[in-house]
């Protein structure tokens, strides 16, 4: 069983899709903490709900990006997670935070990524005129909404529909493949070769070990 903290700063509809696949029977990950950078975070309560512990670090209170990220892996480490999921975790993480977890911290985006990194991404995408968006799950790189992806959905965009619309959407679609995202990692079948993923069809043996990550 893979164990797994989510870093939340909102809703958190992403993680209630996380804890209900985690609640399934066979499920290979089990989450163990969640955290969030916004103390009134909706989130907060999903993971209550669920029995799950939760931890605010709030970024206001410390006085540099350097010292809330070493409180942060300090407390994910002492969780006992081994791998983290980002879900609208809305803090830009530095280099060496995301490098201690290189390849073992996912992130859910609403694009379909290299294209529309960052914030307004539907949007963006309508006045792009593009006519597909979608969402990715990817490892996360230190680059912002950057890294080898895992998986991706695709959906046709309705010229006249808006951007909330649009956004509400595609997250219908990132709460289908957030939770089958996880399930490859935690079934160690992610791989990551020359940063791109391989998904292999071999359900390793010891659920303990994340990923054998080849790089
Ligand atoms: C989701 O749409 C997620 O993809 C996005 O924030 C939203 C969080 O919703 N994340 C990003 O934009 C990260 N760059 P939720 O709190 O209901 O899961």
């Amino acid at each position: 069983m893979v164990k797994v903290a989510v870093l939340i700063s909102g809703g958190g509809t992403n993680l209630q899709a996380l804890i209900d696949a985690c609640a399934q029977d066979g499920f290979p990950a089990e989450i163990l903490k969640v955290f969030s950078n916004v103390p009134d975070a909706y989130g907060l309560e999903r993971a209550k709900k669920a029995g799950i512990d939760t931890m605010v670090i709030n970024h206001r209170d410390f006085e540099s990006r350097e010292a809330f990220e070493e409180r942060l892996h300090t407390e994910i480490t002492a969780s006992g997670a081994k791998l983290i999921c980002l879900a609208g975790f809305m803090r830009i993480l530095d280099a060496r935070f995301v490098n201690r977890w290189k390849n073992r911290m996912l992130n859910i985006h609403p694009s379909l990524l290299p294209a529309f990194r960052g914030l307004h991404t539907q949007e963006r995408a309508l006045e792009a005129g593009v006519r597909f968006s979608g969402c990715t799950v990817h490892f996360v790189n230190p680059e912002l909404d950057d890294g080898p992806i895992i998986n991706q959905a695709v959906i046709a965009i309705n010229p006249n529909e808006t951007a909330e619309e649009l956004a509400a959407r595609v997250l219908e679609l990132e709460h289908l493949i957030y939770p089958q995202a996880l399930k490859l990692v935690a079934e160690g079948r992610v791989r990551v070769v020359s940063n791109k993923i391989r998904i292999s069809n071999t359900d390793y043996a010891d659920k303990n070990i994340i990923n054998p990550v080849i790089e």
